[in-house]
């Protein structure tokens, strides 16, 4: 996969980007990410980038020329042209599965473990980060297919979502994390939370480990593990257990676990 990230501040992604799965990911070609600086793309000797507001107000918005002359640079001309035009007859953005043009920020489709998975998906992504008060509405309107905003609170730009987008997608693609699988028992991965996990020693302060995880049986330790996970999801995210799939084995474990609330109750 290509990730092309369109940025005033390509400084700040190296330091992330280059250390552990990420930087293996890329040095084994299984990830390609490409910063480029929006300021590039602006004209005049100043290489302006921010204008005030139309109408007054606080802040500096995000001129389109450059953001529009950076894409298109990157993804082509022809290719971006064709995709304005579209959606000026359409009245609507159209998905391109080739690129995928992101703009970060925070009134975007909430990011989730199932977004991440679809943007897995796609051969290239285009992430814009924008910043001050935000963007030249044009930009949304015309350029961007795609919105996403990684939660209810205002960063200064959208640099570290475009970090967090880029991280828990490339630890989806093939390869990139080391044992087969690892990624599929996440947290909410399978619509749960994942339940504990314990390393040596078998006992810490006095603390022990749960007996079944040292058993070397197959089985049990597969049962320990998904109540456990039920157990955690039902503690901390109940709204999780409405949209996850459930066996009958696990529909009758909670029950015990909401009988099991009520007796504590009854105390
Ligand atoms: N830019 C500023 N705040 C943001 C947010 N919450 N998510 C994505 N981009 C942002």
């Amino acid at each position: 996969m290509q990730i092309d990230i369109l940025t005033l501040f390509p400084e700040v992604f190296p330091g992330y980007f280059n250390v552990s799965i990420l930087q293996k990911a890329q040095a084994a070609g299984r990830l390609v990410i490409r910063l480029h600086n929006i300021r590039d793309y602006a004209a005049g000797k100043h290489r302006v980038t921010d204008e005030p507001p139309y109408g007054g107000g606080g802040g500096m918005v995000l001129k389109p020329e450059p953001i529009f002359a950076a894409v298109e640079a990157v993804i082509g001309r022809q290719k971006a042209k064709g995709r304005r035009q579209k959606a000026e007859d359409d009245h609507l953005v159209t998905l391109s599965p080739v690129h995928h043009v992101i703009l970060l920020s925070p009134q975007g489709r909430p990011f989730t473990q199932q977004i991440a998975q679809e943007l897995a998906g796609h051969e290239r992504l285009l992430l814009i980060c924008g910043r001050y008060e935000g963007v030249d509405e044009r930009v949304r309107q015309h350029l961007v297919t795609d919105e996403i905003s990684i939660g209810d609170y205002v960063l200064t730009g959208g640099e570290l979502a475009a970090m967090v987008v880029v991280d828990a997608v490339a630890r989806l693609l093939p390869g990139v994390l080391g044992a087969e699988g690892a990624a599929e028992a996440d947290s909410h991965a399978t619509g749960l939370l994942e339940g504990p996990h314990y390393t040596r020693p078998a006992e810490f302060r006095g603390w022990d480990t749960p007996e079944v995880l040292r058993s070397g049986h197959a089985a049990n330790i597969q049962r320990w593990r998904r109540q456990a996970a039920l157990r955690r999801t039902w503690q901390r995210r109940p709204d999780l257990l409405s949209t996850a799939v459930l066996t009958e084995e696990d529909k009758w474990f909670l029950r015990v676990l909401a009988e099991e609330t009520v007796s504590r109750e009854g105390e």
